[in-house]
């Protein structure tokens, strides 16, 4: 429970009768131009690709992920681009005006390592009071304001202290309506918390127009941005980067890079094709078994749901006859990356009966499909997209469920074998004890 400190009445009932825009007038739907709004391009185009295109004048967008993923060097790289034509204020609430020179310094590099020169326009300040910020914005009118972090950004009036429930939503309503009358565009920086301490980016998600995730494992070099809100695109969109030493550096063909440091014919390794917004992405799974020493057989989980592998392993177990009562069961799925769609059940049985066959999966071949209880295999959707990124990137086969409706024109330059069950499909899919 948060304690939530009202705000005065007064600027309440008058935010209420301003609304969005001082003097609002119904107007019928066929006056309204539907041209579409000038978006601010952004030069980093796996950014652009998850907001739809740009950032949209006047709206405000909302990217948070757990500390230290890389939220403020994505936005501060993205205000160094924009700052070459437009002028962009970067707020700061966590770090010193030097410290975000150093790394500036450090971004401002070519791919070839060449430093880049500073760019005129960008504005940098800390502070965290909102009232102070809203003046700066006044003064400096810039196109683009970026606010990071929300959770540090206060407004004196309230009486709750920062990164509460209420500092957090009020500082974000305010922001929002900067962005509504004056046509800016607002990226807000907000960190994912541990429950219960303070605010996080849940509270705000219906104040702001587009939520974006920034998310990976910490240890790994990839970075997803996800966008699980937007009002100006496609949901569920996804760019990838990858966090070196000058930054994030895009990475435009993100299955070859997951699959660079796959050991060929090695037990234990598969091939899944996952969808992730309308771009399919082949991704190595992985599954090793191994004796219990004491107690129960652990099931280990990495980037996929631990109750869908406790699924699988009770359908390899009764429709496949693998031994995995005391059998440890160790998924993982590599790059970092988390896989929630069932598509990849199949890869991943193959992964695990591969390594408690201790026989390889065949290295040309793609597994696509959903397991059910029966052991039946089913069809999932998006089938030819996933089925062209595999043929790009060299495979030569792909196991997929048996095809009901015949009215999709899937690719021919990938051998198609359709499997009626699991069973199937892995006989299909492992080598023969001889032929490994
Ligand atoms: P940061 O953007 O500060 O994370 P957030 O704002 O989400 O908390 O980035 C944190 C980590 O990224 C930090 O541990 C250092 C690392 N990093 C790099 O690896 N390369 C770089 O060029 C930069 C600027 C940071
Ligand atoms: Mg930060």
């Amino acid at each position: 429970m948060v304690e939530e400190v009202l705000a005065a009445p007064a600027s309440r009932s008058k935010r209420a009768v301003r609304g969005l825009s001082a003097g609002s007038r119904p107007r019928r739907l066929t006056e309204i131009s539907e041209d579409v709004e000038e978006r601010l391009l952004l030069p980093i185009e796996e950014f652009a690709r998850v907001l739809g295109g740009g950032v949209v004048p006047g709206s405000v967008v909302l990217v948070s992920g757990d500390p230290g993923i890389g939220k403020s060097t994505l936005l501060l790289q993205t205000a160094l681009e924009i700052a070459r034509s437009n002028p962009v204020l970067y707020v700061s609430g966590e770090e010193s005006e030097r410290q975000i020179k150093m790394r500036a310094l450090r971004l401002l590099h070519t791919s070839d390592g060449d430093p880049l020169n500073m760019p005129e326009d960008l504005y940098l300040v800390t502070e965290t009071n909102l009232n102070a910020i809203l003046e700066h914005v006044t003064e400096i009118k810039p196109r683009l304001l970026i606010v990071d972090s929300i959770q540090t950004t206060t407004m004196p009036e309230l009486e709750s202290s920062a990164g509460s429930v209420s500092q957090v939503r009020e500082s974000a309503s305010r922001l929002r309506e900067l962005a509504k009358s004056s046509g800016i565009s607002v990226l807000l920086i907000g960190h994912v918390t541990k429950e219960g301490s303070i605010a996080g980016p849940r509270v705000l998600e219906h104040i702001v127009d587009t939520v974006l995730y920034l998310e990976g494992d910490r240890f790994q070099t990839y970075r997803l941005l996800r966008s699980v809100k937007n009002r100006f695109g496609a949901t569920s969109e996804v760019g990838v980067f990858e966090m070196g030493e000058r930054g994030m550096s895009e990475i435009t063909n993100p299955s070859e890079a997951f699959l660079a440091e796959r050991m060929v014919n090695a037990p234990g390794s598969a091939i899944a094709v996952t969808m992730e917004g309308t771009r399919p992405l082949l991704v190595e799974i992985q599954g090793l078994t191994s004796q219990t020493s004491f107690g129960n057989p652990r099931r280990t989980p990495n980037g996929i749901d631990f109750n869908r592998l406790l699924l699988i392993v009770a359908v390899l177990t009764r429709r496949f006859g693998l031994r995995l009562g005391e059998q440890d069961v160790f998924v993982n799925v590599v790059g970092g990356l988390k896989v929630s769609e069932p598509a990849a059940d199949l890869a991943i049985a193959a992964a695990i009966a591969s390594s408690s066959r201790d026989v390889p999966v065949r290295a040309d071949t793609v597994l696509i499909g959903e397991i059910g209880l029966s052991g039946e295999l089913r069809m999932v959707n998006r089938m030819p997209a996933r089925l062209r990124e595999a043929a790009k990137l060299g495979f030569k086969t792909a196991i997929v469920p048996r095809r009901m409706r015949r009215g999709e024109q899937w690719p021919d330059n990938i051998r198609i074998t359709e499997a009626r069950s699991l069973r199937q499909a892995l006989d299909g899919a492992l080598m023969g004890e001889t032929e490994a």
